[in-house]
């Protein structure tokens, strides 16, 4: 089967004839219908998580995907061969960038039945990343004030729908010509981030969580915004030592990462206010809970663009280069089963 695998931190991505994988007893073989390609899959290829979590390399590239099931391994119980299934593997197990996966059962999830095979793979890691920071670090409750970075990006449209249904006013920073997808998404408040300053505009509006797709600045400024024991949950900023505990890493690592961090957790402190950084992990059964919600309506995956298997190198790139509206995927088979009808 032909696979995307990275030999080297730091090489080019190519492609390479690899054996079929055996699925272990609590794994299921999926054949690929389509993966989205994300950020951290160029900070995985740089080498820039090595020190956090440690890869055998050479090793298949790509963590989510929607496919069918194939084989199962001799433990699974919730899934069967025939089944249409999405899911993240982690950004240790990977593989998804092949024809076929050996993927653990639990990260996997049935597809939503509403929406083509195709879109479902640019759910799992933009709906877990929202699902994890509001439901399961943000405890997030109706009528409480989510801001929300980025929002017209992959994650800022999950997290935007999935606030709104939990009963949340949504604020959100994008650039003025995203303005109309996010108030499409239910955005509430629309900064412009190129020309408005967020803390600004929300003085008087206090708000509970933030969601920090950005760094720098905008996290440590994010911190402002809150009310008293509010929080910022970061994803692409600054690391805290909770991650090295994740990642099964040693002291070391958590004391790097604890100084990493100190000076954003002591003005978190100063301010009356908490940082939490969100690392996604694989999540079946939130998955089971974002299928029902898509086919309720009320969460929509939003496709940027889709492009062949073997131009999975040109994806990545074209994410990097900014102004994408939504996910980036590459399908492997989109003539063959598309959707569940
Ligand atoms: N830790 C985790 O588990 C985890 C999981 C998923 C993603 N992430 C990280 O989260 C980040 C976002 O991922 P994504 O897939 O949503 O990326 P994306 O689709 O490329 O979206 C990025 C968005 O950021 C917006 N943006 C750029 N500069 C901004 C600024 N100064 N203020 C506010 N918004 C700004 C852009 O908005 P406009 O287009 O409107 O200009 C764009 O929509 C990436 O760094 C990714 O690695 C982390």
């Amino acid at each position: 089967m032909k696979a995307f695998v990275l030999e080297k931190y730091g090489r080019p991505l190519r492609p390479v004839d690899m054996p079929v994988p055996e699925p272990g007893p609590h794994q299921v073989l999926v054949r690929m219908i389509a993966s989205g390609v994300n950020h951290a899959d160029e900070r995985t290829r740089t080498g820039e998580f090595k020190a956090v979590f440690r890869l055998d390399l050479p090793k298949v590239m790509g963590g989510e995907l929607s496919g069918e099931v194939i084989a199962v391994g001799s433990q699974v119980t919730g899934l069967a061969v025939g089944d249409l299934v999405y899911g993240y593997t982690g950004v240790v197990a990977m593989g998804t960038w092949a024809e076929i996966v050996a993927v653990d059962a639990d990260s996997l999830a049935p597809a939503p039945r509403s929406i083509p095979l195709v879109q479902a793979a640019a759910l799992p890691v933009v709906a877990l990343t929202a699902w994890q920071a509001l439901v399961t670090i943000g405890r997030l409750e109706a009528g409480q004030t989510v801001l929300v970075h980025g929002g017209a990006g992959g994650v800022g449209a999950a997290a935007i729908q999935l606030a709104k249904h939990l009963g949340a006013t949504v604020a959100t920073t994008a650039s003025a010509s995203s303005a109309e997808v996010v108030r499409d998404l239910g955005a509430d408040v629309i900064i412009d981030y190129r020309n408005e300053d967020f803390v600004e505009r929300l003085a008087g509006t206090p708000v509970d969580i933030v969601i920090d797709t950005q760094a720098g600045e905008v996290t440590s400024r994010s911190l402002e915004v809150l009310r008293p024991g509010g929080i910022v949950v970061g994803i692409a900023g600054t690391p805290d030592p909770a991650l090295a505990d994740q990642a099964g890493a040693g002291p070391v690592v958590k004391l790097a990462l604890s100084a990493l961090s100190l000076r954003l957790r002591r003005r978190a402190s100063r301010l009356g206010v908490r940082y939490r950084f969100l690392f996604i992990e694989p999540d079946g059964e939130a998955l089971r809970a974002v299928a029902g919600l898509v086919d309720d309506g009320v969460l929509k995956p939003v496709v940027d663009r889709v492009l062949p298997f073997d131009d999975t190198p040109a994806a990545l790139d074209q994410l990097l280069a900014g102004g994408t509206r939504g996910k980036v995927l590459v399908t492997i088979d989109s003539k063959e089963v598309t959707t569940h009808a």
